[in-house]
């Protein structure tokens, strides 16, 4: 009988492939694989080549400045680590390797509530760096209480809540390979010394890791969260709340009425709700409502500097990169995750210089031609 895992997937880049060579084949495919018939994750890619760059040219580009600001402060590049849970399964350094990264290549890092590491480990390698949390609203106000106390507490400067996840979308890989990184305790670094969590457990986590795991499990999807729920944690905090997952432009409208701070228009990279729209195809309507008044960031389908530069001109302000830094990491730890953000940074910088656009601000709608 021939078993999905023995197909040999289709890879979207040679990087792709090499992180196929270099981990475990569960781990990969958690990684690279999508929820349902991967109709999403594909339609993320195939968004980005709907649109052509329509250049300028003549137009004295020996200066190309690459830096934009995001909530006061300046960024090198438009682009942040996406917040990607247990890196661990792609290299034994995971978040600890991407952060010393993110650290030297002055590119802000989102730390996830599922890391492999805690939030002060990975906030310990990036010293004086820009972070930002990614909140999983836990079905214990304690614990996300105690979360977003603790990314207070360690520099972080932005809370962002993930609401597309209230319950894990259908990924039949994982299923098929019955692999889940959380219940072997990969994704376990802000839980089991939290002193919120562990006052849930009946036993010390140590004395039972694997009812520690399931509780963590239990506790991190939240099917009630909505905009009244949203209120308790604006409660929590004075740093500003972006909210991760935002698709439609009626949410965008709600998001500005909650006094929200920044968007993130994303699928989850096609993980979550199969058949649902590109992020990219839902990024002007959701321009259109926003009107410059809170920051958008875009995620889900960018792999070149090309696709950033797209983004940006389609409105948003910056983007999150996300399964390319994760091969980088799997490939050539911490070099290979450098080497992906150069990679990025510079087809970004030459992308710009051919099209005609010197800094951030001039790259807009109309150096794009949608075929
Ligand atoms: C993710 N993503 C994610 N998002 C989030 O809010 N919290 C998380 O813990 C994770 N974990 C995670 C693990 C892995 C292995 C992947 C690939 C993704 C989603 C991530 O932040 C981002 O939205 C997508 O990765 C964007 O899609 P592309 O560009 O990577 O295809």
């Amino acid at each position: 009988m021939i078993t999905a895992a023995e197909i040999q997937p289709e890879f979207e880049s040679l990087l792709e492939r090499k992180a196929f060579e270099r981990i475990r084949r569960e781990a990969f495919d958690y990684i690279a694989r999508g929820a349902g018939s991967e109709a999403t994750m594909k339609e993320n890619l195939g968004a980005f080549s709907k649109w052509k760059i329509r250049p300028r040219v003549l137009r004295n580009v020996a200066e190309i400045d690459l830096s934009t600001t995001l909530f006061n402060r300046k960024l090198s590049s438009p682009f942040l680590f996406a917040p990607i849970g247990v890196q661990r399964i792609a290299h034994p350094d995971g978040e600890l390797a991407s952060a010393r990264v993110a650290k030297a290549t002055d590119v802000p890092f989102v730390v996830s509530s599922a890391a492999s590491y805690s939030m002060e480990e990975i906030a310990s390698e990036l010293e004086e760096s820009t972070r930002w949390f990614q909140l999983y609203c836990s079905l214990e106000d304690t614990v996300t209480k105690s979360l977003v106390n603790r990314a207070e507490a360690n520099g972080y400067s932005a809370i962002v809540i993930t609401v597309d996840t209230p319950v894990l979308g259908i990924r039949e890989t994982d299923a098929h390979n019955q692999y889940s990184p959380l219940e072997e305790g990969d994704g376990c670094g802000n839980y089991l010394n939290d002193p919120a969590f562990r006052a849930l457990l009946a036993r010390p986590p140590e004395a039972d890791m694997k009812a520690a795991l399931q509780k963590q499990i239990d506790i991190i999807d939240q099917p009630g969260l909505d905009w009244d729920e949203l209120k308790k944690i604006r409660r929590m905090t004075k740093l500003p709340i972006l909210l991760k997952g935002i698709l439609h432009p009626e949410d965008a409208k709600l998001a500005l009425e909650h006094n929200i701070d920044g968007i993130i228009v994303s699928n989850h990279g096609g993980r979550q709700l199969d058949h649902c729209i590109a992020s990219l195809d839902a990024l002007p309507d959701i321009a259109q409502v926003i009107q410059k008044r809170i920051p958008i960031l875009l995620d889900s389908g960018i792999r070149t500097g090309v696709d950033v530069f797209k983004a940006l001109a389609l409105g948003a302000d910056a983007v999150l990169l996300g399964r390319p830094f994760i091969y980088g990491l799997a490939v050539n730890g911490e070099a290979g995750v450098r080497q992906v953000i150069h990679k990025i940074r510079h087809e970004l910088e030459t992308s710009m210089a051919l099209a005609g656009a010197r800094t951030i601000q001039e790259i807009n709608s109309d150096l794009l031609f949608n075929s």
